[in-house]
């Protein structure tokens, strides 16, 4: 059987990290026998400022019949900013009904982390941040626009569906993580919100939490953070943390001070996830489409690795994933840093350098 994997390389550097995440994916599959097939689009800016045209139904319907997406990133100077990342990012966030965002917070050996003191054994956490839901739905509107009178609302959306189906995931993980690792067996579940000001959706999140953790997964110790609490512990000690779960707009602010604790966008990947059967996932690097860098054979593609790593671990090829991160780790312990420009190496000498460990 061949994974069938639909390639988006998108803009800016996107193409280029991704170049470098699929030589990792074939070295991979040369020496563990895995067959991969990857077909690329040409979605993102350049065919959007030829064409005006970012995806259409029938290439949505295409990219359901992969086994999974692997996306550089969109984003550029020349669109005004939100068509693509509506258009396309959040359009397959939506369509393809990816309910979950996982985003692991790693400090690999030898990476710099802005927290002083910090180890690499003290921040080793994964933020599952709810991926369909919430703010970015886009209820809401604006009246009496342009005047002194103007109003507008944006509305943060949950059912108990929606939460009930990212809260199973979240405990689903823990209980893995848990048996994989006494360390991260030590530690909670942690749901974050903001229940003392958003009573409504912060109590649903609460109370589904609760009642599914008490019911289905009595043996996992739970624990509850405020958002704004949670943003302070993520630096003072972010050993406390293993699975934390959230809901979307949330996730996407904490994930970026994750990000940045793990040792910057260079190395932060992530996932799109419809964990249903037949679901197609999303696999991408946390980090932008670079501009500034593109095309200089500069930028850090660690990160699109990374996602690389988990999509193939999310396709069952689990010894793949594991020669990969491997093989990562010991390619960060000889970079000089993992910002771009300064890694000590080009984009490809660390594709090279990764694909020819394993
Ligand atoms: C992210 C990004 C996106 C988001 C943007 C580009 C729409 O910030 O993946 O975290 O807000 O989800
Ligand atoms: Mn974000």
């Amino acid at each position: 059987m061949s994974h069938h994997i639909a390639v988006i390389g998108g803009d800016g550097t996107g193409p280029e990290v991704v170049r470098e995440g699929l030589k990792v994916l074939n070295a991979a599959a040369g020496k563990f026998n895995i067959k991969m097939d990857f077909h690329h689009y040409d979605f993102g800016a350049e065919r959007y400022l030829k064409t005006g045209k970012i995806i259409d139904e029938s290439e949505i319907g295409e990219l359901k019949k992969f086994n999974a997406i692997y996306l550089g990133a969109v984003g550029h100077p020349e669109v005004k900013p939100g068509i693509l990342e509506q258009g396309l990012l959040l359009r397959l966030r939506f369509e393809l009904d990816q309910y979950i965002n996982l985003r692991p917070v790693k400090l690999y050996p030898g990476v710099d982390t802005p927290l002083k003191d910090k180890k690499p054994e003290d921040i080793d956490f994964v933020v599952i941040r709810e991926n369909t839901g919430g703010i970015y739905t886009g209820h809401g509107g604006a009246t009496r626009v342009g005047t002194q009178d103007e109003i507008a609302t944006q509305l943060m959306v949950y059912d108990r569906r929606t939460v009930d189906r990212c809260l199973r995931y979240a405990f689903e993980l823990k209980k893995k993580r848990n048996r994989l690792n006494p360390k991260y067996a030590a530690k909670p579940i942690t749901l974050i919100h903001k229940r003392n000001v958003l009573t409504y959706c912060g109590d649903l999140w609460y109370r589904a939490f609760e009642e599914m953790g008490e019911k289905d997964y009595p043996e996992l110790k739970r624990d509850y953070n405020h958002i704004d609490a949670a943003n302070m512990w993520f630096v003072k000690n972010p050993e406390w943390f293993d699975v934390c779960v959230t809901e979307n707009l949330f996730g996407d602010i904490i994930t970026d001070l994750g990000a940045m604790i793990q040792g910057g966008l260079g190395v932060a990947s992530g996932g799109n996830i419809n964990p249903d059967k037949g679901g197609v996932s999303m696999f991408e690097p946390m980090g932008g489409s670079a501009p500034k860098y593109t095309g200089q054979n500069v930028i850090n593609p660690m990160a699109a690795i990374g996602a690389a790593m988990m999509m193939i671990d999310s396709l069952g090829e689990t010894k793949a994933a594991a020669a990969i991160e491997k093989a990562m780790e010991a390619t960060m312990l000889k970079m000089k840093s993992q910002s771009a420009g300064k890694m000590g190496m080009s984009t490809t000498e660390v594709g090279d350098m990764v694909a020819g460990l394993i």
